[in-house]
């Protein structure tokens, strides 16, 4: 029977090379974008490769636009196998340097936009019996640090969300998993958005340094058709594991993490952010 995919953010970085990942392996792939006119480039690939994949408008913001993407897919197969909710950006500024009507567009985005799609999809797979849903996270899904809260903590609710929807959802053979990435050399880091400091900001210069941290490490991230691979194999697993970590810099942080105190932790990361 032919299984069918769903990505949202198809654009660019890990959800293009996760749509195109699940076209050539054989899914039925709903490559979807809040703007299609930047499809151009992977129905490029799609034609040349012969492969099943077509786009969808989905801005994971607007509720109108999901369920009219969703309801869309199921007049056309009827089915949904797997939903990879991908679609995501970066909110950098300290939380007194947000205004609280930014932090909430980030959470629109990256987190009630999400919810909004498993309400839609979650009873299409309970009742197919199965299904996998895969929930983009991050490192900052699992650790706090300084100058971008506003992200960190839209990945952290993601993190809980997931968790929880295991438990829901897995009873009715319906699984759900996180990826977990470390740096990933994708239009993040050009898409990503940076508070105006407020005048008498005290936060100006660790927000810089994580900005200018986190954009070096950029330049020597994974490829985002790294972790589609890990995506891809993930999803074929018999039994898949709650979380995939993506990345040796992500295995190293979250290793570090594991093994030591929150304390101890927080010393390590200090050592490791702000020495210079
Ligand atoms: N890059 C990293 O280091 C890294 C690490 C860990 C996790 N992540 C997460 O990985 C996911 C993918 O990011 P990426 O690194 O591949 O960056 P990217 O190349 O910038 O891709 C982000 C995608 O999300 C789309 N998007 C943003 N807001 C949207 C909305 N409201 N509706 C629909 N689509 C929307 C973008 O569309 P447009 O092209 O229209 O903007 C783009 O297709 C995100 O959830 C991100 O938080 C990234």
């Amino acid at each position: 029977m032919e299984k069918v995919a769903v990505v949202t953010g198809s654009s660019s970085g890990m959800g293009f090379e996760t749509s195109l990942a699940l076209a050539r392996d054989g899914f039925y792939t709903f490559a979807t974008v809040r703007n299609v006119k930047k499809s151009d480039k992977i129905l490029q690939i799609a034609k040349k490769e012969k492969l099943n994949l077509e786009i969808i408008e989905l801005d994971v913001d607007n509720e109108k636009s999901i369920s009219s993407a969703i309801e869309k897919i199921l007049a056309k197969k009827q089915r949904i196998d797997v939903l990879v909710n991908n679609a995501g950006w970066g909110l950098f500024g300290s939380v007194e340097d947000v205004p609280l009507k930014e932090f909430r567009a980030q959470f629109e985005t990256n987190f009630f936009g999400i919810i909004s799609i498993i309400q839609k999809v979650a009873p299409v797979m309970r009742k197919q019996g199965s299904g996998i849903i895969v929930n983009i996270s991050s490192v900052a899904g699992k650790i706090g640090f300084p100058g971008s809260p506003a992200y960190i903590s839209s990945k952290f609710a993601l993190e809980g969300l997931s968790e929880s929807l295991r438990y829901e959802l897995g009873q009715f053979g319906v699984k759900v998993i996180i990826i977990e990435p470390g740096v990933v050399k994708t239009n993040f880091f050009s898409s990503m958005k940076v508070a105006e400091p407020k005048p008498d900001s005290p936060y100006k210069e660790i927000t810089q340094k994580v900005i200018m941290g986190v954009k070096m490490m950029a330049e020597l991230g994974t490829p985002p058709s790294e972790v589609a691979k890990v995506i891809l194999n993930a999803i074929k697993e018999e039994n898949p594991r709650p979380r995939y970590i993506v990345g040796n810099d992500a295995q190293m942080f979250l290793e570090a993490k594991k093994a030591k105190t929150d304390t101890e932790f927080e010393n390590y990361l200090k050592k490791e952010l702000f020495s210079s």
